[in-house]
């Protein structure tokens, strides 16, 4: 493996690779303890990818040098009746990523972060939210980011970037 890597943006065929992505996340403590198939039809996990992709969808993908798909971030904007763990308000896009673990630690994640919030401010967007729990380091690449804490619930932080 080489450290090359490139940023595309994020196409409607993606969708299967973000869905890998979210069982990352959602794996993020225990390495893939949690059955694939269970994150991916569960309701708090699908909703970040059902219907992918949405004219108000938007993201990247890291690729390798052979063209495989590495890493992903991407956003979405989710209703106040069906709001996802960083929900702050109707129109506020939400935050998901991540890195195949081989790939971790390589600077794939700030590069994709950093692609996707020049995106969401060249839409219009004057926020952008997530949510990571306290205790996922990514919480510490996410504040040199610009993100900030605005709301804290069950060892879960709800951060927010003004793009504006
Ligand atoms: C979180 C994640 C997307 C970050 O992507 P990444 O490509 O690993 O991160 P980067 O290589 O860009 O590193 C970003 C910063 O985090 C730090 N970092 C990376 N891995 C780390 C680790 N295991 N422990 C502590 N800090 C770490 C790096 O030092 C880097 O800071 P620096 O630029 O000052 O050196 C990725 O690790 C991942 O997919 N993790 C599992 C899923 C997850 O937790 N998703 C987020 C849910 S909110």
């Amino acid at each position: 493996m080489t450290d090359a890597f490139s940023i595309r943006p994020a196409g409607q065929s993606d969708g299967t690779f973000l869905g890998e992505m979210v069982v990352e996340a959602a794996n993020w403590r225990t390495g893939g303890a949690r059955a694939r198939h269970e994150i991916l039809t569960s309701v708090e996990h699908r909703r970040y990818l059902s219907g992918w992709m949405r004219p108000a969808d938007a993201g990247f993908v890291a690729v390798d040098s052979d063209g495989q798909s590495i890493g992903a971030a991407w956003y979405r904007m989710l209703p106040q009746d069906d709001p996802g763990f960083g929900f702050v308000g109707t129109a506020v896009p939400e935050l998901i990523i991540g890195v195949r673990p081989i790939w971790r630690a390589h600077g794939v994640g700030r590069t994709l972060l950093r692609h996707l919030l020049v995106h969401a401010g060249e839409q219009g967007h004057p926020r952008i939210s997530l949510s990571v729990e306290q205790d996922n380091f990514a919480r510490g690449l996410y504040r040199s980011e610009g993100f900030v804490v605005v709301a804290a619930d069950s060892g879960r932080d709800t951060m927010v970037h003004r793009l504006a």
